[in-house]
């Protein structure tokens, strides 16, 4: 065996990558010259799912990243710190990096690639967005070619799985939480997925990567779906629409190329679109370029096996390269970041898109017309109008606008917030 691995977390992934490690029969070949050298957990007590020797296992994290027989460091603990701090160790010591951590890499990458590209090694990452879905290596690699001029992504597992089901049975999203939680797609503290969290450190690695600079991931506009309703879910399923968490990175029109929007919110999009039919804990990632069109990758995103095979992809990748060329040889670059820049964020009141809002009207004659003046005022182009029902004797009616900017739309619904017959917005959505 020629390369050896020092394994920080043996749980969900770090499971599932020791066990295909272990069992490389049918795999790529180069499997075979790969060894689980050392494994760090926090505690030694632990019941494990894979066979590895006793003494490969340590609380000893420092130790494995420093040890000269490790050629591979693959950080799988998760989490800020220690993770961070024993990646740049790794680096320093001359590891090459594997990691999955996309909290890690969206905030601190900027300092990791600076000392990988330093020390000369490679920090790979393709299961840190979309689980088992290879997107890292596509956009690096073989898409190249184009300019990329939007990546949509549905990706993260847990609030599709809950909006999925929400709108299967009509359930609104606390109970659909609880039970998400009871069947172990819900984490017991759900932040980091229901408010958007998660889908922004992805997105911030996956901006970076389709449009060529650095992202500081507090530009990463953020909703989460605490507060999409039953009630919407059905509106929007009779205007046609379907509600997705949705990571959205564009390339700003009319703005220099390097100016992006980033944003991550609830979304209503067409019924025919290609997210639309993305269900459960499924991810996808549609990436459009000049002059390839539209490509779209789908598949889990989450889950031991799957995760673990984007882990184990990366290492094959090192230890290839390390076998062609040896330790001596200068980066690739089409596996390292070598952005120098930091891309250019636009505010979120300057989006243009078109909104969808849902309103709570005394039946006072003419209220329809009122909002239709507001709006006008703030050049607010409205698509369809339509007065749904009433809700506690108050009328209930739906906006859709064309695309408008979200900073004059913001003005027009504080305005007609001050209207006499709007009792309340309970929802204002973006739409596709
Ligand atoms: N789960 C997924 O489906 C998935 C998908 C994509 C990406 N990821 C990413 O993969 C990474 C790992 O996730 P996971 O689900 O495998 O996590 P996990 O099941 O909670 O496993 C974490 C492992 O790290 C160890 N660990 C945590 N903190 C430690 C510390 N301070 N010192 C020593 N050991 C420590 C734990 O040790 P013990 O076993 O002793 O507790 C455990 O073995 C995360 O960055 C996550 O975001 C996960």
């Amino acid at each position: 065996v020629a390369f050896k691995i020092g394994l920080l977390g043996l749980g969900t992934v770090g499971t599932g990558t020791a066990q295909i490690i272990s069992n490389p029969s049918g795999r790529h070949p180069l499997l075979q010259e790969i060894e689980i050298h050392r494994v760090g957990v926090r505690s030694l007590d632990k019941p494990r799912n894979v066979q590895l020797p006793l003494e490969a296992i340590t609380t000893d994290l420092e130790a494995i990243v420093s040890d000269p027989e490790v050629d591979i460091v693959v950080e799988l603990i998760g989490g800020l710190e220690p993770a961070r701090s024993l990646i740049l160790k790794a680096i320093a010591n001359g590891k090459h990096v594997v990691t999955a951590n996309k909290a890690v890499i969206a905030r601190y990458g900027d300092e990791i690639y600076t000392a990988a590209n330093e020390a000369g090694v490679y920090v790979l990452l393709e299961a840190a967005v979309g689980g088992g879905i290879p997107v890292i290596k596509p956009l690096k690699q073989s898409l190249g070619a184009n300019r990329i001029s939007s990546i949509i992504g549905i990706v993260n597992g847990t609030t599709n799985y809950i909006l999925t089901q929400m709108t299967a049975v009509g359930a609104d999203f606390e109970d659909v939480l609880a039970d998400a939680q009871k069947l172990g797609y819900a984490e017991a503290d759900p932040t980091a997925d229901v408010d958007g969290l998660d889908a922004a450190d992805k997105l911030a690695i996956l901006a970076s990567l389709g449009f060529g600079g650095r992202v500081k991931r507090e530009d990463v506009y953020c909703e989460g779906i605490r507060q999409v309703s039953a009630a919407d879910i059905n509106y929007a399923d009779k205007l046609g629409f379907i509600i997705k968490l949705l990571a959205i990175a564009q390339g700003a029109k009319g703005y220099e190329s390097d100016r992006l929007q980033l944003r991550v919110h609830p979304t209503l999009i067409p019924k025919a679109h290609p997210l639309a039919s993305i269900n459960g804990v499924y991810n996808a990632i549609l990436v459009e370029g000049e002059p390839l069109g539209q490509v779209m990758f789908f598949g889990p995103g989450a889950g031991s096996g799957p995760t673990a095979s984007a882990v184990v992809s990366d290492i094959t990748n090192i230890v290839g390269i390390l076998k062609s060329s040896g330790k001596t040889q200068s980066l690739d670059p089409l596996l390292t970041c070598t952005h120098q820049h930091y891309c250019s964020i636009v505010p979120i009141e300057e989006l243009e898109t078109r909104f969808y809002a849902r309103f709570l009207c005394g039946d006072i004659p003419g209220v329809i017309g009122h909002l239709g003046t507001c709006f006008g005022q703030h050049q607010v182009s409205l698509e369809s109008v339509v007065q749904i029902g009433f809700q506690d004797k108050l009328a209930e009616i739906v906006v859709v606008t064309h695309d408008v900017s979200e900073g004059n739309f913001r003005q027009a619904l504080d305005e007609i917030r001050t209207l006499e017959a709007v009792k309340t917005i309970p929802s204002i959505l973006r739409v596709l």
